[in-house]
């Protein structure tokens, strides 16, 4: 697609909307608001026509049943004119039996659909429409190509559908045949809304996890590191009862709780044995670090404070800031066992993995000291299902080192 030049300016696409029901002329004024399209709009079949015949709209969204005319005539009588045959007509009805839609098609139109109606498929279906217009067309930029966001789409929709229509729908007859419609259309923005939010946070997750795999792969002996304990997490967090909200939060932390690392030479974090004071002190400032970068992302600002305590001990001994007891988040002191208990089992350059019975012991050894008892206590009460996680993940570390697909 061309873009618009200054020779030949972007035209907006003048639409026809034809619907003798008030809320989804608003509705559809709503999705089709903005600046691609330039509405008009006809309340009865006569109006349309007359409209078409008169201003010669790119496109016409037709109502079925409407007064004077019905859609189907108008539609036919349109298809019939040399004039207006080439207008694209979209049947917007609730009429949706397959013969209604055969009727539909027959009568010359470009497509049916079916309301309530997809927000979404009705803005395609007319740009689509339109694009193979402006394919025979000459005329460059004739359709606006911007990059399509949907919730942003869905959103700015219902802001624009006017609170007004909201109340006139409750005000009509209750459960009256028109008010039934208007909510079944709103319930269908509102589900297409609820999707692009879903498929917006399954993206943010993959980028969390993206995010971990990219702060464990500096180290290979960190491999699977910070997903592992994410897992180890969210097990403990369970048992102690949290909401699904707060082990939302706690796993996104879990994912991150390293990335302060990042700031971290190779010299020191690669360095195969102790560090010296100086390398200590640069290590040490991991969690700060990784606080402040996350700290100004919104859906992961709730997390921020789990990263930067998650070196703190029971006992007021860890750092960055000697917090003790319960001044450490619950979120951290958990993240704090299941960091532990991966690093205990995990092959370090200058000693094998701990078997799954000595790091439990050891965990026993931190209660009071390293460790909130609380938490050691879920722990050990969810052992088995920890270290089920602790296989399933090493057979998938395993299998991806050595280039396996991996179920
Ligand atoms: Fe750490």
């Amino acid at each position: 697609m061309a873009k618009a030049t200054e020779s030949a300016p972007l035209r907006r696409r003048r639409i026809l909307l034809a619907d003798d029901q008030d809320s989804i002329r608003h509705l559809v004024a709503a999705t089709l608001g903005g600046d691609q399209f330039e509405l008009a709009y006809a309340t009865n079949g006569r109006e349309a026509l007359d409209f078409a015949i008169r201003e010669h709209p790119d496109l016409i969204l037709l109502d079925v049943s409407m007064p004077i005319l019905d859609g189907f005539e108008v539609c036919r009588a349109l298809k019939q004119r040399s004039s207006t045959g080439d207008i694209k007509v979209v049947f917007l009805s609730a009429l949706d039996s397959d013969a209604d839609r055969k009727q539909g098609m027959a009568s010359g139109a470009d497509e049916y659909i079916v309301k309530p109606f997809s927000p979404l498929f009705l803005l395609q279906t007319i740009q689509h429409l339109l694009d193979d217009d402006v394919s025979k067309d000459t005329r460059p930029g004739t359709v606006d190509q911007r990059r399509f966001e949907p919730v942003e789409f869905v959103t700015s929709t219902l802001a624009r559908y006017p609170s007004s229509f909201l109340e006139s729908d409750r005000a009509m007859p209750a459960g009256g045949a028109e008010l039934q419609r208007s909510e079944s259309q709103l319930l269908i923005y509102a589900e297409e809304l609820n999707q692009a939010y879903r498929e917006l946070q399954a993206t943010y997750f993959s980028t969390l996890q993206a995010l971990a795999a990219a702060i464990d792969a500096r180290d290979p002996y960190t491999f699977g590191h910070s997903q592992r304990v994410s897992y180890y997490t969210v097990e403990i967090a369970k048992l102690m009862g949290l909401e699904s909200g707060a082990i939302e939060v706690l796993r996104r932390a879990a994912l991150l709780h390293d990335i302060g690392k990042i700031g971290v030479p190779d010299s020191t974090l690669l360095k195969p044995g102790p560090l010296n004071a100086a390398e200590w002190a640069v290590m040490k400032r991991h969690p700060e670090i990784g606080e402040q970068m996350i700290a100004g992302l919104k859906f992961l600002a709730e997390a921020a404070p789990f990263i930067r305590c998650h070196h703190e001990r029971w006992d007021g001994r860890g750092y960055p800031d000697r917090l003790r007891h319960d001044q450490i988040p619950l979120g951290a002191r958990i993240l704090s066992v299941a960091d532990a208990f991966d690093a205990m089992t995990s092959t370090r350059p200058y000693r094998p993995a701990l078997s799954v019975e000595e790091a439990r012991a050891e965990a026993e050894r931190g209660r009071h000291r390293q460790f909130d008892a609380r938490v050691v206590d879920a722990f050990q009460d969810g052992i088995r299902a920890i270290e089920a996680i602790l296989r399933r993940e090493s057979a998938r570390s395993s299998a991806m080192r050595s280039g396996r697909a991996v179920e």
